[in-house]
């Protein structure tokens, strides 16, 4: 079986230029790099990860956690995350969280165990040890789509967000505009703050327009189908229901549409619902969703 003694020796490079070629290091002439290559190819050599990462300190690869990537949010991110790595020569390991700190913790330390040179987290609470103790350790680690609270003095963490409140704002804007005043806002979690921070966008709209929020018109729950359903129908059984909603979204949303029809609602002519994320499932619900594009 071939090495990679035999590589470099058949090549005529060093051990090194074939270690930077197969770890796809961009630093090698696109000439030895053919080289390399061709060694690699005659000689069927086979390259040792493990070996490699124990050389290298690095096993290029980037851990990936989320809630949940049946929610197509999700999937297009995984999606963006997993091109992006394979361009930089990263292979990425996806773990669903469901929601849950325990299991979160859990993959945090998996991956960690791993060598994962990095992690990517969209978290499932805004408050969380686990990630404090990622920052404070100066572990290589993007938030996303997340932020964390209880960051102490001096500790600081890459993070990629969009504007909540604008969204919250937006959405609850168009509502307003449509002519409605009694618009509900279906939220996710409370402990994720992006959901407080879309009910202050929706509080705002209100306010701009004079309209007061009515705190049972206010409700979190689930990032899901059947949370938007089940709130959906509460609100929508009251007397003097909800004419409008806005929903934190768009699985929140689809089940709010679904509620509608089962109360015999017609959608948009009786209930009025904007979503969040503009996911593909915005497009193929029947009637189509209005959604807010993060
Ligand atoms: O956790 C799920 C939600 O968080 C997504 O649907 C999206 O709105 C994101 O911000």
């Amino acid at each position: 079986m071939a090495t990679i003694y035999d590589v470099a020796k058949r090549a005529k490079v060093s051990i090194a230029t074939v270690s930077r070629v197969l770890n796809k290091k961009d630093t090698v002439a696109e000439k030895t790099s053919a080289k390399v290559k061709k060694a690699v190819e005659e000689l069927e050599y086979t390259h040792n990860m493990v070996a490699a990462a124990l050389v290298n300190k690095k096993t290029n690869t980037i851990g990936l956690l989320i809630p949940d990537i049946a929610n197509p949010f999700f999937a297009e991110i995984t999606r963006g995350v997993e091109d992006m790595s394979s361009l930089n020569g990263f292979n990425i390991i996806i773990c669903n969280t469901d929601y849950g700190l325990e299991k979160e913790k859990e993959y945090i330390e998996l991956l960690q165990q791993k060598g994962a040179d990095g992690l990517i987290i969209a978290s499932t609470s805004s408050q969380n040890e686990a990630i404090l103790k990622l920052i404070k350790a100066d572990y290589p680690l993007v938030l996303l789509n997340r932020e964390i609270e209880g960051l102490e003095e001096g500790m600081a963490v890459d993070s990629v967000v969009s504007d909540h409140v604008k969204g919250g704002y937006l959405a609850t804007k168009h509502l307003l505009d449509l002519g409605h005043k009694r618009i509900a806002a279906l939220l996710g979690p409370e402990q994720i703050k992006l959901n407080r921070l879309r009910g202050e966008g929706y509080r705002q709209a209100l306010a701009e327009k004079g309209v007061l929020p009515t705190d049972e018109l206010i409700m979190y729950g689930e990032f899901k189908i059947d949370s938007g359903y089940r709130r959906g129908l509460e609100l929508l059984r009251r007397l003097g229901h909800p004419t409008a909603f806005f929903a934190a979204n768009d699985l929140i949303g689809v089940g709010i549409i679904r509620a509608a029809k089962e109360l015999g609602l017609q959608v948009p002519e009786n209930v009025s619902i904007v979503g969040y994320d503009n996911t593909v499932l915005a497009q193929i619900v029947d009637p189509p969703l209005t959604t807010i594009n993060q």
